[in-house]
């Protein structure tokens, strides 16, 4: 009954105000399509949306800059933590604006509100007694004497058995860990087995919030939030949530704000999304606006857009802070996405198998709706999905220029040709006609009904579904036809595609913004009385007036050519290749040897003179060369790679003093040097150049 009561006050929650995040991206790299696809282009869609409902809305975000994937990152590059997250904030905070991700602000961790947000946040909680203090064995790595948790440690997952799991959490089935809990442990800086050592730390109980998570996930949001992250959820609710610490013994990140924590700092996961409140804040104070009112009103909607891979900080660990610090509301829902692949394979920033999006921007100016369109169209709402440029293409070409496109031009075109641009005075309205426009009116009803539920992947689709209605409206009814016949009829027909045309510069605003200001503008929307807005597309009332001027036309799409899509496909097999050289296994170099040792060898240059199948032996071809020295037989156990024939002529590199060996009853006077190329076939180590005598000597 009384659970009854709870969903419902959550169901009904309509509240004017919304506080959305967006998850805070590690500044380690760049940022890529599938951080885009799971996180910022489903946020900005929503935000956008709430916005052109008239919603007060804070949209938020911000770099991550803690955090041991940042001080790795410094190591490799050998360059300062501070460098490493300076460099990529700019360049995720520029590629962020140009793609029109509408944050209202975007800070980062390292900012000093932050760490002042942070600090009373632990501070806080630590006078409440809500942590435990306790000295526990840790891991540390001896050879680079430092403690070893989060991403400095990797080993086999205790859950899922993956054996690349990080020491806070594996990646492979989402849980999260102390780093104490994984099997095999190794170091990530040394590559040793760590040795365990006493330090302390404060722990965050999580035990004690267990029965009011069960409660708030599992009966309260059971019904609204997606499947897949209650059911994460519920299966870490199940095996029991213990205690984790929320501090480190790291150089990098925010002191610990009490005493006796000297060389420590907090976890990256407990400062981080503090960072949202930080940031909330920033924005507030420049806007002069209370940020109370985005993060403790009860009537305030938060949402969190994160990856999969965040659930647990975001659904745990965070709301039990927040609980735990008493002041602060609840996420209404964290719609999180799963991932995106990237051509059949999972996409990776040490790997660099990506597609940046500050390199898109580079490569695609002025299609930043192209790669929103892409992306949401393969948005991977319920299960991983694959990103391909083949995909990409298609998308533009046969749907963004030929549907929605082509649809718009027809209008401009027409409008033009016809009327001088002028919105021509409908006669009577067909049945045809009433009822496309009454479709018409349904539209934001509908497609606010799938972004409430955040399937951005259908609301777009129902979009696209209004340009179908207006391709299929001016086939069916043929203006260019009727114009010769029938110039009221006419007239009528094109009034209403213009209300299509004006519904659809409105209703693409959040998954196409920037074709939406182009075609507000090719529409002269900025000269009407009142802005058009979401809900005046679903009322009777007209878009835009008889008389009313539209400007010149302007091409809204254009056609992505194969040679641009063959260019990005190079890209990435450059990608690849590198990867298969920096994976290649070779064989460990031998032991040192002296000149000497080397001298002893007499290698010279030879021609193969003759060269046959050694009967009844697979391997063996039976070869005479001649290596200025003299003629003689070798042996070689090549026949696998090559016939007889087709070597015959080639010159070598021959050991001519290797001791005669029989082989089959034939004896070997020496070896000739092969290798293997990358296909594992043998190839000669071959002098190669021209106009080396035989018995040349190679030292
Ligand atoms: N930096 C994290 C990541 O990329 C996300 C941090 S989200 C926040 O996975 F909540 F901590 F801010
Ligand atoms: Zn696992």
């Amino acid at each position: 009954m009384c659970t009854f009561v709870l969903s419902k006050k959550i169901m009904d929650k309509n509240p004017n105000r919304y506080t959305i995040t967006a998850a805070l991206p590690y500044t380690n790299g760049p940022v890529h399509i599938g951080h885009l696809a799971g996180v910022y282009v489903p946020a900005d869609i929503y935000a956008r949306y709430q916005r052109l409902q008239n919603k007060d809305v804070a949209f938020i975000c911000g770099s991550d800059e803690h955090g041991v994937a940042i001080t790795l990152k410094a190591k490799k590059e050998g360059i300062t933590p501070q460098e490493v997250v300076d460099k990529y904030h700019s360049i995720i905070k520029k590629s962020f604006e140009d793609f029109g991700i509408s944050f209202d602000n975007y800070s980062r961790t390292s900012a000093e509100i932050h760490h002042k947000t942070a600090s009373e946040f632990f501070k806080k909680m630590h006078d409440a007694g809500q942590f435990i203090e306790e000295v526990t064995e840790q891991l540390f790595d001896e050879e680079t004497n430092q403690f070893l948790a989060d991403r400095f440690v990797v080993g086999t997952c205790p859950k899922c058995g993956h054996e690349e799991a990080y020491g806070d959490q594996c990646e492979n089935c989402g849980t999260s860990l102390n780093a104490t809990d994984l099997i095999n442990p190794r170091s990530v800086i040394s590559g040793k087995k760590p040795v365990l050592k006493e330090t302390k730390h404060w722990f965050l109980p999580l035990d004690r919030y267990e029965d009011f998570l069960r409660e708030w996930i599992l009966v309260d949001h059971k019904k609204d939030w997606k499947t897949n992250v209650v059911g994460q959820c519920k299966s870490w609710l199940d095996d029991g949530l213990r205690p984790r610490a929320v501090t480190r013994d790291l150089d990098w990140g925010i002191p610990v704000p009490v005493e006796g924590a000297e060389g420590k700092v907090l976890y990256v996961w407990f400062d981080a999304p503090i960072g949202y409140i930080s940031s909330t804040k920033e924005w507030a104070e420049r806007e002069s606006k209370k940020w109370e009112d985005y993060w403790k009103d009860e009537n305030t909607k938060l949402l969190h857009f994160i990856g999969k891979d965040n659930i647990v900080f975001h659904c745990i660990i965070f709301p039990a802070m927040l609980k735990a610090e008493g002041s602060y509301i609840l996420p209404d829902n964290v719609p999180a996405n799963e991932f995106l692949n990237l051509e059949g394979n999972k996409i990776s920033t040490s790997k660099n198998w990506a597609v940046w999006l500050h390199e898109y921007l580079e490569d695609f100016p002025d299609q930043q709706d192209v790669l929103r369109y892409a992306l949401t169209a393969n948005a991977p709402e319920t299960k991983d999905n694959d990103f391909t440029w083949a995909d990409f293409q298609a998308r533009n070409n046969s749907e963004l220029v030929a549907i929605f496109g082509n649809f718009i031009n027809r209008v401009m075109v027409l409008t033009d040709k016809y009327y001088e641009g002028i919105v021509p005075k409908p006669a009577t309205f067909s049945e045809i006609d009433e009822q496309v426009l009454s479709e018409l009116n349904a539209y934001p009803a509908v497609i606010a009904s799938s972004l409430e539920r955040y399937r951005f992947r259908e609301a777009q689709a129902e979009l696209m579904n209004v340009a179908r209605l207006g391709n299929k409206y001016l086939a069916d009814e043929e203006p260019w036809k009727t114009i010769k016949t029938d110039e009221e009829r006419t007239k009528t027909v094109m009034y209403v595609a213009l209300q299509i045309a004006s519904a659809l510069a409105v209703l693409c605003e959040p998954f196409l913004p920037f074709t939406s200001e182009k075609l507000k503008q090719m529409l002269g929307h900025a000269e009407l009385s009142e802005p058009l807005s979401w809900n005046g597309v679903s009322s009777k009332s007209e878009l835009l007036k008889p008389d009313h001027k539209i400007n010149k036309a302007e091409l809204l799409f254009s056609k992505i050519e194969d040679e641009q899509i063959q260019k990005q496909l190079d890209k990435l097999q450059t990608s690849k290749k590198m990867n298969e050289i920096a994976n290649k296994k070779v064989t460990p170099q031998k032991e040192t040897i002296q000149y000497d040792d080397f001298a002893k060898l007499d290698m010279r240059v030879g021609t193969i003179i003759e060269a046959e199948k050694m009967p009844k032996a697979d391997k063996l071809l039976v070869l005479k060369v001649d290596t200025g020295i003299d003629v003689r037989t070798i042996v070689s156990g090549i026949a696998e790679s090559f016939k007889a024939e087709e070597i015959i002529g080639k010159k070598v590199t021959v050991l001519v003093n290797l001791a005669p060996r029989a082989l089959r009853g034939v004896e070997s006077q020496g070896m000739i040097l092969m290798t293997e190329n990358a296909e594992g076939k043998l190839v000669f180590v071959n002098p190669g150049e021209e106009g080396i005598d035989n018995g040349a000597t190679i030292n």
